[in-house]
């Protein structure tokens, strides 16, 4: 039966909830989407408890072998919802231009009417959660609070996780506060409007998807998908679309950055953030174990940073997330022990392989294989299956707080402030081991140009480049040309306290044969960028940035020969101006939005390589 709410208070909110516009949005979607009960997450270990119960009776979960594995389980997703839907997100902002080339663009009215008849019973015969979330410390200098409707307990589970979700959030929301309001629906009703019930199934989805975006008014509407991004609404969704857009209002910047405290052997503390497009090792970075003695590295973030000028004058970054929702495949003993310690229990893995004795595992996370696995369809797996045993976009969702090398100021309700912001990208080629930009608005040029190999078939052709400026192409919530507009704007609000900006590229190749170790040795450019920070490290100047001089890097005890060094930093002139005229092209797109300041770039860059 649908509930018939006569008043706000028939929801069974929490007597504390006095925000009458809140309760009027509940009452509203509970009106169109008509679910059979309405449940206010409290956040508690009991609730997450019961829940994982529940499922585990339905057979959506798996619980892993507690002797391997405590507290942890494993999820198989339908095949067809396994990942971001890119060409089914869209900005819905008024003016088609101020989504612009970047984003799918869509007229809101027309977007609210189509999403009206999509959610109109949408949750017949299944529960609605409301899902109460900080992101970042409650009341933080730079948190911001949010409330998810949904009907997948799946997708509360894993909002638990990744956020600080219950009633102390919701508590956070008084008649002032600013809030987040964010709908989402796996579109699959167990009742049909005849009032007849259709069977659930495992992984509830719809082939129709839509992934929503309203910046004016910072709503988001997340219809046909359980997974991810799709279905975690504040992740992508909140904290880098609707996040960049109230950023770019407010004075602020939300960025797709981790954040990571590195430590100097004299003690000095240096806090940086860094943006990569995915498969670049960005996981790995924020949970660095630096090879150089001496330096100590700290995780802050592994994903998402959100950065504001503080009372001093400098750029403050929080990580506004509270766990890791990571890419499973790759990442193994040898390639981040810290990711592989973190998951040690209380995970939730989805679309990875379950082994005979009741643990998971994916390619790259051990050694040897498996002789015998269950793949993420819950089909047999051996070595000559011909087949990957674990999805490619396979994930566990851990709390942040189980991770070994996490910062003490993950908590800090002020943030860190920022000593450099660093660019990276998987390129072959034309791009150094590390840059330092010559100045703020030479560092967004640098952003504002990162593009990065395809990795994986499901996002292009495998190595071919894929521009991805700022890392955000499919999360900036506005007109990319104004959100670099944004970031110079915002160079010059912070003036002479401003991070340096540093470009890096661990991916150069000679012959096919990467020049560069990587992994732990990415501590040694870490080093040198902090001793830039302190203007103790020399550096030159090339046409596309200040690099180390000769012997700036500590090689200690690193093979790696003098021709490769030479190699990691050379600029070949025919090719920098093939990717000149690139530039020139993607910045054509943009039109007469695109920042003045981009262009004298530009131009600038080709009078360097001339
Ligand atoms: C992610 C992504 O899942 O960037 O973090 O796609
Ligand atoms: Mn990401």
């Amino acid at each position: 039966m649908v509930p018939t709410i006569a008043s706000p208070l028939d929801l069974g909110a929490p007597a504390f909830v006095r925000n009458r516009a809140l309760l009027k949005w509940v009452a509203d979607i509970v009106t169109l989407t008509e679910p059979s009960s309405i449940h206010w997450c409290d956040g508690s270990e009991e609730e997450a408890a019961k829940l994982s119960h529940e499922l585990v009776n339905k057979g959506v979960m798996i619980p892993l072998n507690p002797e391997l594995r405590p507290g942890s389980y494993l999820v198989r997703s339908d095949p067809d919802d396994v990942a971001r839907v890119e060409d089914r997100t869209f900005i819905c902002s008024v003016n088609e231009e101020d989504a612009g080339p970047t984003n799918n663009w869509r007229d809101p009215d027309e977007m609210n009417a189509e999403l009206k008849g999509l959610f109109a019973g949408a949750m017949r015969g299944r529960t609605m959660y409301v899902v109460p979330f900080s992101m970042g410390p409650y009341g933080g200098a730079i948190s911001q609070v949010g409330i998810q409707l949904t009907d997948s307990p799946y997708a509360v589970l894993n909002m638990r996780i990744m956020t600080r979700m219950g009633f102390d959030a919701l508590a956070e929301i008084d008649e002032t506060t600013p809030w987040v309001p964010a709908v989402h629906s796996v579109g699959f009703p167990l009742v049909t409007s005849a009032g007849d019930r259709i069977d659930d199934v495992a992984w509830p989805s719809n082939s129709t998807k839509y992934i929503c975006h309203f910046p004016e008014t910072r709503e988001i509407w997340s219809y046909g998908s359980g997974y991810g991004g799709n279905a975690l609404l504040s992740k992508k969704c909140f904290s880098l679309r609707i996040g960049s857009f109230m950023g770019k209002q407010e004075g602020w910047m939300a960025e797709h950055m981790l954040i990571l405290k590195l430590t100097s052997p004299a003690g000095r503390a240096f806090h940086v953030a860094a943006a990569f497009p995915s498969a670049c090792g960005k996981t790995n970075l924020a949970m660095l174990q630096p090879t150089i003695p001496g330096w100590k590295a700290e995780t802050i973030g592994d994903d998402i940073a959100w950065l504001r000028p503080g009372p001093d004058g400098r750029l403050y970054a929080i990580n506004p997330e509270a766990g890791f929702f990571g890419v499973a495949p790759g990442t193994g003993e040898s390639t981040n022990p810290v990711a592989m310690n973190t998951v040690w229990g209380n995970t939730i893995f989805t679309n990875v392989a379950l082994t005979d004795d009741g643990d998971v595992w994916w390619e790259g996370m051990t050694d040897e294989t498996p002789e015998h696995l269950i793949d993420w369809r819950g089909q047999d797996w051996t070595p000559d299956s011909g087949r990957p045993a674990a999805h490619l976009n396979s994930r566990f969702t851990v709390p942040i707080e189980q991770c070994p090398t996490l910062s003490e100021e993950w908590h800090s309700n002020d943030g860190v402030p920022l000593d450099a912001i660093i660019f990276g990208g998987r390129r072959a080629t034309n791009i150094p081991l590390v840059a330092e930009a010559f100045d703020w608005n030479h560092g967004v040029f640098i952003g504002a140009t990162m593009s990065s190999e395809q990795t994986a078939a499901a996002e292009g052709t495998v190595g071919e480049l894929r521009r991805d400026p700022f890392a955000m192409l499919p999360f900036c919530g506005y007109n990319m040309a104004d959100y670099w507009s944004h970031w110079l704007d915002m160079g010059k609000t912070l003036g002479g306290k401003a991070p340096k900006i540093f470009q890096v590229n661990w991916f150069r190749r000679e012959n096919g044969k990467f020049l560069w170790p990587g992994f732990g040795e990415n501590s040694r450019v870490l080093d040198w960028i902090c001793r830039r920070v302190d203007d103790e490290a020399a550096a030159v100047d090339s046409p596309v940035g200040r690099v180390p001089a000769e012997g700036a890097i500590n090689l200690d005890g690193l093979d790696v020969s003098n021709e490769a060094m030479a190699k990691l930093f050379e600029v070949d002139k025919k090719m920098w101006s093939d990717e000149v005229a690139l530039t020139d092209e993607f910045f054509d797109k943009f039109g007469h939005r695109l920042p003045v300041e981009l262009t004298d770039e530009l131009v600038s860059l080709k009078a360097r390589l001339s």
